[in-house]
């Protein structure tokens, strides 16, 4: 059958970084002070790593991996928003647009609510989306696990594409 045009997508992101001391913690583009940061090879940022993946996802692409090998010399310590500006471009050469996002940081450490507005900012600012249609929260893990022990952080993102 012929590919159906469909007036909206949606697609789901989530990741994982392990977080150890002596690397910087960056959330969705934003230097959170903390005792410890992600070990990754790019700039570790789950965030923006999940908000890709969920745009790639709506659009049934390659996912974030398949697109930026972390075996790729070219991706070392490489700054997430070209992932992100990449995924946009995608987007846009489809002819989508942010319908709205959904993303939830999880992390038992720092607290994340000081920071929250600061990395909608810089989502909307990369997205190019109103402040309306972008919502970051956080939760803890109840101090269980990996992510409640602070020995990682992860994110979950929901975003909705509208065909312009
Ligand atoms: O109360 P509940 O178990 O649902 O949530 P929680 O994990 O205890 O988190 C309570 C509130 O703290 C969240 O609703 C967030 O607003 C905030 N929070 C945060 O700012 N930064 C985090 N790393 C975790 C939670
Ligand atoms: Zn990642």
């Amino acid at each position: 059958p012929e590919a159906p045009v469909l007036p909206f997508r949606v697609g789901h992101g989530w990741d994982l970084h392990r977080l150890e001391p002596g690397y910087p913690l960056i959330v969705g583009g934003v230097d959170i002070p903390h005792d410890r940061g992600c070990v990754a090879h790019s700039d570790g940022d789950v965030l923006l790593h999940t908000v890709v993946d969920a745009i790639l996802g709506a659009l049934c692409l390659p996912d974030i991996g398949q697109l930026f090998p972390d075996t790729d010399p070219r991706w070392k310590g490489a700054r997430s928003d070209i992932f992100l500006k990449e995924a946009v471009r995608l987007m846009q050469e489809r002819g989508y647009t942010i319908g709205n996002i959904d993303c939830t940081i999880i992390a038992q450490r720092p607290k994340m609510s000081p920071h929250k507005e600061a990395i909608r900012d810089n989502l909307c600012q990369m997205l190019g989306a109103h402040p309306s249609v972008v919502n970051i929260k956080a939760k803890t893990h109840e101090k269980v696990d990996s992510l409640g022990e602070n020995r990682s952080i992860a994110c979950h993102a929901v975003v909705m594409l509208l065909k312009q």
